[in-house]
């Protein structure tokens, strides 16, 4: 089966079933500045899903194209993609479970023909803050689904969102399909060959923001099935790349490598797809947010290329075949996305090779199995190397980065520019000026005085923008400040500045972090690590950095705005004077 088809089916059956068919949602969220990427269908759908009206009504269909980049570095896999299209249905309060698990079962059996005995059923085990899905469980067994193929797991696997920290979310019911040869009697969603193709939520819940489930006004439904997945295991294909929307890409890149290596030509289609559609959102590859994931991916595929001894600019070549696949879907702004592709390649296609024979002539010296991170800063801030890139690379020699001394280095050139006054740091990638860093811990101390004057632990950061003259954040609250606060705030932060409290970062897991009660705005754009940036006692945040040493480089600190930045929203400018 196509990917059209799939998708025509999908549409067409909740359309007879009266669903309204609605639009494919920007890839950049719009009320929400926590999260970079629409991850999943319901993610524009969440002010419905809380109780507001719908103007479509409250059954609704559509495809919707999502990003996530949390599992990047599986990418090259059989089936991890950073880009891939989710088909998905919502009931607005209106139908619940035993009506969604009946169309489910509908449409798997009699529209897509799969076979019952290969069909495999989980369902929510219960916990503190839900009770077990008897009632899906039942209807399934009801429905013709045997008892041995029905199992019930844990929240880590049988829940799902809130897609941020707060939000709609509730137990779910996933479907799998078994793809081994002999059909099994029992379903054990341990074994591999059992592929989850769709996913039935039943949102009933809000997390709120002291992580407590509250019953939501109105019972919804929330499913996803992910396009590309579906097709792997309907068509018995052993990898997502075989799918007739990846294929051709595929096919493409073998015919400029010289060189076989399958997970290069994987990362490459999947990273030039994601910044194809990035970019189509008028995104330019940048060192913030999404121009920075972009940048990231479009590097990386840069890289993979000269893995596959590609020898000239080939990107574009690609991003072509892209559009040819997805023409009679999408619309594309094939100008600007090949003169900004264009631009990044040549922009990076020089530094790299360089970096790359600097790295090379390096480890051939090596004592240890450990890259000096001297080194990786080198190729950091001469190369344009993200990091990430050069622990890839490193890896690849079975070598480790010594990262304590590349953020040394960093240091070390932060204060070397300072000296100097220069006015702008440059890093090759991130805009690490000593303005926009010092004005980067202010919004760590200033984030601490906002929730000790309002006497709010639950304020959080929901959206910051530094430019070099100014900060600029927005946090939950729901009045104005009045002056008499703002003094207050202002006055706290300028006490840690005058204290000359020492910055320091550790790293730990996120899991760690979370037991600790640390948060952070961002934290689902982290990996497994994370740093968290300590301002001695006063403040602990989830944070990539940078920052400066020591709060007394801040000088003073003057709100000088503050205003409504969405409902429930403020606004705060500040500035640093001296
Ligand atoms: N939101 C759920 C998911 O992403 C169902 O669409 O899987």
């Amino acid at each position: 089966m196509k990917s059209y088809e799939l998708k025509k089916k999908y549409i067409e059956f909740f359309k007879k079933n009266n669903h309204k068919e609605i639009v494919n949602a920007s890839l950049i969220p719009e009320n929400d500045p926590t999260v970079l990427f629409t991850t999943a269908g319901m993610h524009p759908l969440v002010p419905f899903l809380l109780g507001e009206k719908h103007p479509a009504g409250k059954r609704l269909v559509n495809v919707q194209k999502c990003i996530r980049t949390g599992d990047i570095d599986e990418v090259g896999d059989e089936f991890h993609l950073t880009f891939f299209e989710m088909l998905g249905n919502w009931s607005l309060g209106e139908y619940f479970k035993d009506e969604m698990i009946e169309m489910s079962f509908d449409f798997l059996i009699n529209e897509l023909g799969l076979d019952i005995e290969r069909i495999g059923i989980s369902c929510f085990k219960g916990d503190k803050d839900a009770a077990k899905d008897l009632e899906s469980a039942k209807k399934w067994e009801k429905i013709g689904i045997k008892k041995g193929k029905i199992i019930f797991l844990p929240k880590s696997e049988n829940w799902w969102g809130p897609a941020g920290n707060t939000g709609p979310c509730g137990p779910d019911t996933e479907m799998f399909y078994y793809t081994g040869e002999k059909t099994p009697k029992e379903f054990n969603n341990e074994d591999k060959k059992w592929v989850e193709i769709w996913n039935d939520v039943f949102m009933e819940y809000n997390k709120n923001k002291n992580g407590k489930y509250e019953k939501l006004k109105q019972r919804n439904v929330d499913t996803g099935m992910g396009v590309e997945r579906t097709l792997m295991t309907l068509n018995g294909y052993d990898n997502v790349y075989e799918v007739d929307t990846l294929k051709p890409l595929i096919l493409k890149i073998e015919r400029l490598s010289r060189k076989n290596e399958l997970r290069s030509k994987r990362i490459i289609v999947d990273h030039l797809r994601a910044a194809t559609f990035i970019l189509n959102e008028k995104i330019e590859p940048s060192n913030i947010e999404q121009g920075y994931v972009l940048r990231r991916l479009i590097r990386r595929a840069i890289r993979h290329g000269r893995l596959l001894d590609i020898k000239h600019r080939f990107c574009s070549e690609i991003v072509k075949e892209i559009f040819e696949v997805y023409k009679s879907e999408y619309k594309f702004d094939e100008r600007f996305i090949l003169e900004q592709i264009g631009k990044e390649e040549e922009k990076f296609d020089r530094a790299l090779n360089q970096g790359l024979r600097v790295f090379e002539n390096e480890i051939k010296n090596l004592k240890n199995k450990k890259l000096n991170g001297e080194i990786a800063f080198k190729l950091f801030s001469s190369y344009g190397f993200p990091l990430e890139m050069t622990e890839e690379l490193a890896k690849e020699k079975k070598l480790k980065i010594d990262k304590e001394k590349f953020e040394e280095e960093f240091e070390k050139h932060r204060e070397l520019s300072r000296t100097a006054a220069v006015g702008k740091f440059k890093s090759g990638l991130a805009d690490h000026s000593i303005e926009t860093t010092r004005l980067h811990t202010a919004t760590h101390l200033l984030l601490q005085a906002l929730k000790e004057v309002l006497k709010d632990k639950s304020i959080m950061q929901k959206g910051s923008n530094i430019t070099h003259e100014r900060l600029r954040f927005d946090f939950n609250f729901s009045r104005k400040l009045t002056e008499g606060e703002l003094k207050k705030i202002e006055q706290k932060v300028n006490e840690q500045i005058e204290k000359k409290i020492d910055v320091h970062w550790e790293e730990m897991s996120l899991k760690k972090a979370k037991e600790k009660g640390i948060s952070g705005a961002f934290e689902h754009k982290y990996g497994e690590m994370v740093k968290v940036y300590f301002i001695g006692d006063y403040s602990k945040e989830l944070c990539a950095g940078p920052h400066v040493t020591n709060t007394k480089e801040l000088g003073k600190f003057k709100i000088v705005k503050e205003e409504s930045s969405s409902a429930g929203v403020r606004r705060i400018k500040a500035i640093l004077g001296n």
